[in-house]
């Protein structure tokens, strides 16, 4: 099989030409002007900007919550949302059970997406508990290609480490040349303010907000920045809401440490305005860490330009408004945290950074594709267009608009964050590995065609 797309504008995170791109089967064959060469299909790319496959290294897909519910999109249809939004790959994370051991998690993540998949996956292992054995684990797996190891320093009796076991898993992955991934929040803090707040009848969506200061999330990133340092690993901050928190990644990046950071489009858009929206529909916007105040909305932008900050993934992690966010319908703490996003990163970077002038298109390729590629080991075969590598492609309309909306959406979620919101710019085709999944608005793919992705270590650069 074999593709031919014609005249498009490639786009990479250096590069800006106009050039013909071939592909054999399921690699980038050759890239060069004016080809003419017979192909099975061909493409007509005019006015449109090619880009390598967007890649989004945050998502729960099917990930049970606390033990009453689960994430609202499963590995096909959360998947399938994200290729219609111009999404080839995805990390999603696989949880380690207390008392259990990390092969274990993995296995039952991978039988999830297992089958289900329509675009190319991989995972990061949560590390939540020092089970016998757990070096030597760490070890098989990053030979595995999990590369990548996350741990919170929220959500005690829980997912939470203490100080001393983040210092022993961040030695250890130091050993191995991994990169750790940090939910920075301070849990038990947070979870004095949250019983204060209880008490004091203070039991509606926007306490979920107030109970979790951007303090809270600048003090465990410091922490963890400083663990790291002293551990000698390299250390990626996901979801960063705010400036207090990007600060302290800004200060480590400056002095040289190998600190890295991502933020994702509800921190860009949404704020406690729309968490204090009357009545219960401020669940809609229950995630952690939560909406802040809207001046840090700027600051992230800013820190995105600046590479402060130097991903956009989207934390997606679904739940649906009638039976599931409102559990928590007399008090925050039962509303599942989490918002769907998968579909809509690079609609909503495009629109902000883009179109409104933060950022240039490189920039924009370089945040959805090519560094979170580059960190998390799978560059070059993706985040990049270039010979030899997966024919990962999107080919981007960057002048047709749309509203975002839950009625027309693909993520299987009863609301939209962004309802209403109007975007210039869009998939319009979108290619995994050579083959054409998305086209004229239509799924082309067949579910389970995503492969599992070894990954190597991470590149610092
Ligand atoms: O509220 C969120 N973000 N839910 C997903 C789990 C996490 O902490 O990333
Ligand atoms: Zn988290
Ligand atoms: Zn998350």
């Amino acid at each position: 099989m074999s593709t031919l797309i014609k005249n498009g504008r490639i786009i990479t995170a250096d590069e800006d030409y106009t050039a013909d791109i071939f592909i054999e089967n399921e690699t980038i064959s050759l890239i060069e002007k004016n080809l003419t060469i017979e192909a099975d299909i061909i493409i007509d790319a005019k006015g449109k900007l090619v880009i390598p496959g967007g890649i989004d290294v945050h998502t729960h897909l099917d990930m049970p919550y606390r033990g009453i519910t689960t994430s609202s999109d499963d590995f096909k249809s959360g998947t399938i949302a994200a290729a219609f939004g111009g999404t080839t790959t995805i990390i999603d994370f696989a949880n380690q059970t207390k008392g259990k051991s990390l092969k274990e998690g993995l296995e039952t993540w991978m039988k999830k997406a297992d089958g289900k998949s329509v675009i190319d996956y991989s995972f990061h292992m949560a590390v939540t508990d020092l089970v016998e054995n757990w070096q030597q684990e760490m070890r098989e797996l990053a030979n595995e290609g999990i590369t990548s190891f996350k741990l919170f320093t929220a959500y005690p009796n829980d997912l939470m480490l203490d100080d001393g076991s983040i210092f022993k898993v961040m030695s250890e992955s130091a050993n191995l040349g991994t990169l750790i991934l940090m939910h920075a929040e301070n849990g038990p803090v947070i979870d004095l303010i949250i019983e204060q707040m209880l008490s004091e009848g203070k039991v509606e969506p926007k306490y979920h907000a107030l109970s979790r200061p951007v303090a809270a999330e600048a003090e465990a990133t410091y922490r963890a920045i400083a663990i790291s340092e002293m551990a000698g690993t390299p250390l990626y901050i996901v979801h960063l809401t705010c400036d207090d928190a990007l600060k302290k990644v800004a200060e480590a990046r400056s002095k040289g440490l190998p600190v890295f950071a991502e933020t994702c489009p509800q921190y860009l858009y949404l704020s406690i305005d729309d968490i204090s929206k009357p009545g219960f529909e401020g669940a809609k916007f229950v995630f952690s860490p939560p909406v802040r105040e809207k001046f840090h909305q700027e600051k992230l932008w800013a820190g995105l330009k600046s590479n402060d900050l130097q991903v956009a993934a989207t934390d997606h992690c679904p739940f649906n408004f009638k039976g599931q966010k409102d559990l928590g319908k007399n008090d925050f703490t039962k509303i599942p945290n989490g918002g769907a996003g998968i579909e809509n990163r690079l609609h909503l970077t495009f629109q902000g950074g883009v179109n409104e002038g933060r950022f240039s298109l490189n920039r924009w390729v370089d945040i959805i594709s090519t560094t979170p590629a580059k960190l998390f080991g799978l560059y070059p075969q993706k985040g990049n267009i270039s010979v030899g590598a997966d024919a990962d492609i999107v080919i981007w309309d960057p002048n047709t608009e749309h509203t975002i909306s839950a009625e027309t959406h693909h993520m299987n979620c009863d609301y939209s964050l962004y309802e209403g919101m109007k975007i210039k710019g869009n998939a319009e085709t979108v290619l995994s590995r050579g083959e054409i999944i998305i086209a004229e608005d239509k799924f082309k793919g067949k579910t389970g065609r995503g492969n599992f992705v070894k990954r190597r270590m991470p590149v610092l650069g």
